[in-house]
């Protein structure tokens, strides 16, 4: 039965009533809808609307509902009614009868339902946060495991200068900290509740709504109520912090592709997170990875479909508003998937440290040690950036690595060179000289992993 239908006096088109209904979708939300309601109870008592015997009937039977409800919420999506506020009760009748009636005086599905989707957005956001915890953990395994693994660090994708898997990782490990940091705040501004600002002007009961939001375990009740219920910024805000971490896991899944490609051969990936291909029997295929880069889009089109829905929406509520829990929904299911698969790639993922070193040492990516170099011999940078490029064309021509040319040979473009120059172009020279905070030098790589299992107090 529906909740309305007084002024009625014909049927909803069968039609309609699939296009209007959102019960296939918000039944998500009965546990919310259902604490929703024991505070609403509670609140229309404490001004009279219903006795303290009947306050405590339906906080029974709301328990009792919730109990049912957390044994197998999808079971509900079915039921046929228009929405789960419908559904709750309905069943809320059926158990208490007349009484269950009541219970929606002085409240609106307004109000309600921005009520229930805020509860429902701080409990998946603290999911998140602790599944972003886990994969920063894996991470860090992973940078402890690589410390020292040298690999080549790109830009323009070009190999610009060497840097260590361990310190790859670590990249990622603070992307991740900083969508923790935007979650929790996103979380700590939507702590203010809607409840009681009924269909728009207002409960027209002298309900206490600062204590009914403690009662639901906010911080404060929201200030007005047009805006109470036209209010969706924490939808866009989570589908914000959902599509900026999906473009880091995105990146990650990126670099890790073309690091298992055939070309770069620098990680193997386990069976466990690839696929094979129907036709061709040789192939092993980075589908987890590629998954992840590929879902990065339909979370962030969840976020353009929002921020599009709710653009230019007049005050206050409309129904447009129940197009914000499908995507929603979907995004940060899909944020929560990618997080903890990201996590399974790394569990056994194999990194061929003598592709990576050899990697790491082509491409002449010692070029800006030399440069170096030639500046502690008195010339001005510029001079020796200009000097060393000159030095790079012709070992490229003699297709040799800067180290492998010889004295004489470096002496006829630069005559200061001497033989001290071949160690400032050994790999790990390259390396230990980055030890200003952030950098790839092994003390560095150490103190940032040290550092983060603190921080992350495994
Ligand atoms: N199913 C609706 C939604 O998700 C609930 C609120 C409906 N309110 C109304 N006045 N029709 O937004």
């Amino acid at each position: 039965m529906a909740l309305w239908g007084g002024r009625f006096t014909q049927e909803a088109d069968v039609r309609f009533k699939q296009f209007n209904d959102s019960l296939v979708f918000d039944y998500r939300m009965a546990k919310q809808d259902l604490e929703g309601s024991k505070g609403w109870a509670k609140a229309i008592c404490s001004v009279g609307i219903i006795t303290k015997e009947e306050n405590e009937k339906l906080q029974t039977a709301l328990n009792e509902l919730l109990a049912e409800v957390e044994h197998d919420p999808h079971s509900i999506a079915n039921a046929g009614f228009e929405d789960i506020h419908s559904y709750v009760e309905s069943r809320l009748i059926d158990k208490v009868g007349e009484l269950g009636k009541k219970l929606h005086t002085g409240r609106s599905r307004n109000d309600q339902v921005a009520t229930d989707l805020k509860l429902w957005c701080r409990a998946q956001a603290a999911v998140l946060l602790d599944s972003i915890r886990g994969l920063q953990k894996s991470l860090l395994k992973t940078a402890e495991q690589f410390k020292d693994t040298v690999i080549p660090g790109y830009t323009h994708l070009q190999r610009a200068q060497p840097v260590t898997f361990g310190h790859w990782a670590l990249a990622y490990v603070e992307m991740l900290d900083r969508d923790y940091i935007r979650l929790k705040n996103a979380t700590d501004l939507m702590n203010r509740c809607p409840l009681g600002a009924a269909a728009l002007a207002g409960t027209a009961y002298p309900v206490d709504r600062e204590k009914l939001a403690r009662d639901l375990d906010f911080s404060e009740a929201t200030r007005n109520s047009l805006d109470s219920v036209s209010d969706r910024d924490h939808v866009l805000e989570l589908l914000n912090c959902a599509s900026i971490s999906m473009v880091h896991l995105s990146r990650f899944a990126e670099d890790l592709i073309i690091y298992n490609s055939g070309e770069a051969g620098f990680v193997e990936l386990s069976d466990r997170v690839t696929s094979g291909s129907s036709l061709m029997p040789q192939k092993k295929n980075p589908d987890a990875l590629e998954l992840i880069r590929g879902k990065s889009g339909r979370v962030i089109g969840a976020l353009m479909g929002m921020l599009v829905t709710v653009k230019a929406l007049p005050l206050a509520y409309n129904k447009d508003l129940q197009e914000d829990k499908e995507g929603l929904f979907d995004a940060l299911d899909t944020w929560h998937d990618c997080l903890d698969m990201a996590g399974l790639v790394l569990e056994d993922i194999k990194v061929n440290a003598d592709a990576t070193l050899d990697a790491a040492k082509g491409g002449y990516s010692n070029a800006t040690e030399l440069a170096d170099y030639l500046v502690t011999k008195g010339i001005p940078f510029r001079e020796a950036h200009h000097i060393v490029g000159e030095i790079v064309v012709f070992a490229i021509k003699e297709q040799k690595p800067l180290e492998m040319l010889t004295l004489e040979q470096f002496k006829q473009i630069c005559p200061k060179i001497e033989s001290d120059v071949y160690p400032c172009l050994e790999i790990d020279a390259l390396l230990s000289k980055r030890c200003a905070k952030g950098g790839v030098a092994p003390g560095q790589i150490s103190s940032a992993i040290e550092f983060m299992k603190q921080h992350l107090a495994c």
